[in-house]
């Protein structure tokens, strides 16, 4: 199925004053310095399409969760400092999106010139999808057209996704077109064999996501965290690696549905076999294996003596850090026979860094995975990344160029690939309308 909203592409949009929502929620430093602006390239086809149709933009982003207030940490004029050097024209910083200053300063704009107003999450307004906000953002700017394309926030009815578009014909640009299609095109008809790779801390906010995916793939790999709650649910102890006990019940469901499926046909549900684990998340701390199906291998080989048992358990002051170096290379090998991979969620805990060089102690096995990803196994499969924290990992290790798709969005594309309607898509023209 194509994209079934209005685009850029679809109306007369020449020399029209364009609202353009981007999603410039970028990551900085202390001194406010932007670390990576991988959101602002991706939304350069978009603005240059329009400058190119000699459109005047008002740009409208958030930064951050300011939670209605007024807090210049997270103020948008460093972005558009950065957005003026990539594009290497001016940026006008406006210092509100609303209100007298922002009418004055946009009543005249002529074709080329750039806006941008100040983090629309300032205004407690936003967040409650004002109706009157969005007709605020939609006088005061006096755009002709709003243009969508904040793939970031779709899921989420805010006033800048959702009202405004009561108050100008609304369409989609670029990158919103390409995610949405791009994601959409591997759940619904991908290149098979597809495996999905789940990994982040919790189960909870990837229920939807993990069914979604037991239904459709051919593989399920689960990790990080969010495994050590599945450990928990057949009885193995975690020692005390982070789980959500409540989810318990939960956990049991999804196992139930993925062994109904591995019943009826070729599938796979893998949750990890063995893990790193130590005492504490300390990039020193001193680290073992934990083989926690060693006594299964032990049993079936008919070794003369079991594992010893420190190799098989978790102890009561572990954690289970990383998945271990047999479920890194199952993983990595069942992706040998994979056409297409999506992955949400490390494989451990990422934010510890490393004593020496770019990979932390507990990032080996999420580092296996996007190894294999990548090819370095000698099969590339068509990769899609999703989900904030693993798009943020991928970044840091500078490796988003050798994907075949990584979203520009995290909760946007959980929702997505879980089946669920987003309403800043919803709120745009249909194609045929
Ligand atoms: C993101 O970083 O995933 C988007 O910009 C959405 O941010 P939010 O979760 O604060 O709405």
């Amino acid at each position: 199925m194509g994209f079934w909203k209005k685009t850029v592409n679809d109306i007369d949009i020449d020399n029209k004053r364009v609202l353009l929502r981007v999603d410039y929620n970028v990551p900085m430093d202390e001194s406010g310095d932007i670390t990576d602006d991988y959101r602002l390239q991706k939304s350069l086809p978009t603005i240059e399409y329009l400058l190119e149709h000699g459109c005047s933009l008002v740009l409208a982003s958030h930064l951050g969760r300011p939670d209605g207030k007024v807090d210049l940490a997270f103020s948008l004029e460093p972005v558009a400092k950065r957005l003026s050097k990539l594009l290497g024209k001016e940026v006008i910083f406006l210092k509100s999106c609303v209100g007298e200053a922002v009418s004055k300063a946009t009543a005249d704009a002529k074709p080329g010139q750039i806006f941008m107003l100040e983090n629309v999450r300032f205004y407690k307004e936003e967040e409650i999808n004002d109706e009157e906000f969005g007709k605020r953002l939609a006088e005061d700017s006096h755009a002709e057209v709003f243009v969508q394309d904040c793939f970031g926030v779709v899921h989420r009815a805010h006033a800048s996704i959702v009202a405004v578009t009561h108050y100008l014909p609304s369409v989609a640009g670029l990158l919103v077109e390409n995610e949405v299609t791009t994601i959409l095109g591997v759940m619904d008809n991908p290149q098979r064999p597809l495996m999905a790779i789940i990994g982040g801390a919790k189960i909870s906010d990837k229920i939807d996501a993990l069914n979604r995916f037991i239904d459709i793939a051919d593989f399920v790999a689960v990790g990080g965290a969010m495994a050590n709650t599945f450990l928990l649910a057949q009885g193995f102890k975690i020692g005390k690696s982070v789980a959500e006990p409540k989810e318990i019940a939960t956990a049991k469901k999804i196992l139930k549905r993925a062994e109904a499926k591995i019943k009826e046909q070729n599938f796979i549900f893998y949750l990890p076999q063995d893990g790193v684990v130590a005492t504490s998340l300390d990039r020193t701390a001193q680290t073992r294996i934990v083989d926690w199906d060693a006594h299964v291998i032990a049993a079936i080989e008919n070794y003369p003596r079991q594992a010893p048992r420190r190799t098989e358990h978790v102890l009561a002051d572990e954690l289970i850090l990383d998945i271990g170096p047999f479920s890194g290379a199952f993983i990595a090998g069942g992706m040998q026979l994979a056409k297409t991979v999506i992955w949400n969620g490390a494989m451990g805990v990422t934010e510890t860094k490393a004593l020496h060089g770019p990979v932390g102690p507990f990032a080996h096995g999420t580092e296996l995975v996007v190894d294999a990803m990548l090819g370095e196994y000698g099969h590339k499969p068509f990769t899609v990344l999703g989900g904030g924290d693993t798009v943020s990992y991928i970044e840091d290790r500078k490796l988003t160029d050798c994907f075949d798709h990584v979203s520009t969005g995290g909760g946007a594309s959980m929702e997505l690939m879980s089946g669920k309607s987003l309403p800043g898509v919803d709120a745009l023209m249909d194609k045929d309308g």
